[in-house]
């Protein structure tokens, strides 16, 4: 079996090199790519695809299964190897450290217990978890057996959650008695209760004792220690097809209910373990720690599979920046000696407003590359991160990427290609981005911005939305026909560098969580005393954007308590990410003759703008925008 490491780029020259030949000869460059895996049958076509259907498969007739990669693999060299670092919340608590060979068996266990509770190839399995390593075996034990995780983020309501299991028709729930954050204790077992009053699909629900909380158990409801007892620790991976669903993920919309973006078995594992090679150039003994959270996409490639499927060690944290106090990350990166270090930029931007002794306290010597994804990043918290973090030595791999593409597409390579403060840079090797002006016409000069978009497909491009094949394809096939339409606009510079400059739809990026606006302004209108609103985002100097909302009422009723009320229902029917920063009442909303609520004055509004809001005239109450900007405070 040849490495993959024979394809990871080491310098510019091969980098360009390597991408030649990956768009010129795509075919022959994946096929390469994917025979570094085990196969436990190889494929017989590299891909074949349809933008218009839209149909996307690669390694054809493949067969694999992923976790023989992650784990059974480096049983043979690297068993002893840690797999996975856990850091507890409370810096108290000992750490763990899960060999692979450990991981292997706990895995092993674990699809023993969802088989015992009847889950077969197919099924779905939702997981509403605490970042602690029983999240990762389970995620991993699914896929053994060839069941189909759905992780959903334990930051979501109970209404969330019931929405997302019943999306899928979840045959099982693998939750935890509550979950540590911070100096917080978090009651995941009751807001699960909740949800599974609504969710009849669910059969059994498996909990984790973390917090030693006292629940009550229902019918379905078993302990995940007892349901471990006497199990085998010997799972013979199930066989699955290169195109056989390997996890649901949901990600928010422009509109309507959230999008469960469908991940594939065998191009989701060759893509995410090449790009995380490449982008971060690991190497066999460093320690990588991405801050992320299992729940989204980050922790799904960054935490499990792409550094598992590599033979990393890969740190999961389970807590916040925050705790104890503000130099926690820079705690742990000391302790573990942690040499690639991947976060978010609203973390970075929080953490810099805060002393930088608490930076200065710890031997950061061993960081060798530091990563951001999430949301762009500004020129002042990438000089804050470079500087004070990096000490100006460290490489800052600026990844753009969503749920749907499963792993890094722009990116410098660490050490490799060039950073560019503020520029994600270049494509990875076989990623191929465009710029499209306002009608969709694909151009070639640079400095210039234009609607983002990918000509060519590439292994771990989501397949579909669960249960929506035509909702997959309006959204990111059908505005740019021939096109995956990612939903960011950017700008290219003259050396071919990318720069996002942010969505161009209805998603609003706060603290790095897109969120899309249709569905907080659902649950605004479910107030009793709500006639309609409209939610936008606008530049926040730690969150990157925050959510205003403007709301008309029926009545002065109770105006001074509406706020709160407000809040209330976003958190119960999203989640407390989901709370407006500010919430203004006003008489009207800048509409269209046809009824259309005008969102660009709305968030010029929001971002301050008292005027130039160009051509209102058309606005079927042009007066009402004075009067909002007025009464802004
Ligand atoms: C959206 C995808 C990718 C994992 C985390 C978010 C924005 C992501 C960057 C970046 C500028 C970025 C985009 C994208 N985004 N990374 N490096 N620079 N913007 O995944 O929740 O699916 O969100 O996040 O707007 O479309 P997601």
């Amino acid at each position: 079996m040849k490495l993959i490491d024979n394809y990871i780029p080491k310098t510019e020259t091969e980098y360009n090199k390597l991408y030649q030949k990956s768009i010129e000869d795509p075919n022959s460059f994946w096929s390469d790519i994917a025979s570094t895996f085990a196969w436990k049958k190889k494929w017989n076509k590299t891909f074949e695809f349809d933008f218009k259907k839209p149909d996307f498969k690669w390694f054809l007739d493949g067969k694999l299964n992923i976790t023989e990669n992650c784990l059974d693999r480096h049983l043979t060299k690297k068993a002893e190897k840690t797999a996975i670092i856990f850091e507890p919340n409370d810096p108290n608590e000992e750490c763990q450290r899960i060999s692979y060979k450990e991981l292997h068996s706990k895995v092993c266990k674990f699809s023993n217990v969802l088989k015992k509770n009847n889950i077969v190839k197919g099924d779905r399995v939702c997981l509403y978890m605490p970042m602690v390593p029983e999240l990762a075996i389970a995620v991993l034990a699914c896929a053994r057996l060839g069941a189909v995780h759905s992780v959903v983020f334990a930051g979501f309501s109970a209404t969330a959650l019931a929405a997302r299991i019943n999306d899928a028709n979840c045959k099982m729930l693998l939750t935890a008695d509550g979950s540590f954050r911070g100096n917080k204790t978090i009651d995941l077992k009751s807001i699960a209760d909740e949800a599974l009053t609504k969710c009849p699909s669910v059969e059994t629900c498996i909990v984790l004792k973390r917090i030693n909380s006292r629940i009550k158990l229902n019918k379905i409801d078993k302990w995940w220690h007892e349901e471990l007892n006497g199990e085998s620790d010997k799972f013979d991976s199930i066989e699955m097809d290169s195109e056989d669903p390997l996890f649901i993920l949901y990600t928010s919309g422009s509109t309507g209910k959230p999008k469960g973006m469908v991940h594939s078995c065998g191009g989701y594992m060759v893509y995410s373990s090449y790009s995380f090679k490449s982008v971060f150039q690991y190497q066999h003994n460093d320690i990588y720690w991405c801050t992320a959270d299992i729940g989204w996409i980050t922790g799904h490639s960054y935490i499990v599979y792409g550094p598992l499927l590599n033979g990393a060690t890969t740190i999961m944290f389970e807590g916040v920046p925050s705790y104890p106090d503000f130099g926690r990350f820079w705690e742990i990166c000391e302790k573990h000696k942690v040499n690639q270090f991947y976060t978010a930029p609203t973390a970075i931007r929080a953490l810099a407003k805060h002393s930088l002794d608490f930076v200065r306290n710890y031997d950061l010597s061993s960081l060798k590359v530091l990563g951001t994804v999430g949301e762009p990043i500004n020129e002042e918290a990438w000089k804050w991160y470079n500087e004070n973090v990096g000490k100006n030595k460290c490489p800052i791999v600026d990844t753009w990427w969503q749920t749907e593409t499963g792993g890094i597409m722009i990116s410098s390579l660490a050490n490799v290609t060039k950073g560019k403060p503020t520029f994600a840079t270049k494509p990875l090797i076989g990623i191929q981005p465009v710029l499209l002006d306002d009608e969709g016409k694909e151009f070639h000069e640079n400095n210039k911005n234009g609607i983002l978009a990918i000509k060519f497909p590439w292994p771990s491009i989501a397949r579909t939305i669960y249960g929506d094949h035509e909702r997959y394809n309006e959204v990111y096939f059908s505005n740019y026909p021939g096109y995956y339409f990612p939903g960011d606009g950017a700008f290219r510079d003259d050396q071919g560098n990318y720069r996002i400059t942010g969505r161009v739809d209805d998603v609003v990026i706060v603290s790095g969580h897109n969120l899309g606006t249709a569905p907080i302004e659902d649950a605004i209108n479910l107030h009793e005393n709500v006639v309609e609103s409209a939610l936008v985002g606008y530049p926040h100097e730690i969150k990157g954007n925050a959510l205003y909302a403007f709301v008309i009422l029926k009545n002065d009723k109770n105006i001074d308590g509406i706020r709160a009320e407000i809040n209330q229902l976003i958190s119960k029917t999203i989640g407390p990410i989901a709370k407006p920063e500010k919430i203004q009442i006003v008489d009207g909303l800048p509409k269209t003759r046809s009824g259309k609520i005008m969102r660009r004055i709305l968030r010029k509004i929001a971002a301050g703008e008292t005027d130039n809001f160009g051509d209102i005239s058309t606005l079927l109450n042009p007066e009402i925008v004075k009067q909002i900007v007025n009464e802004k405070n």
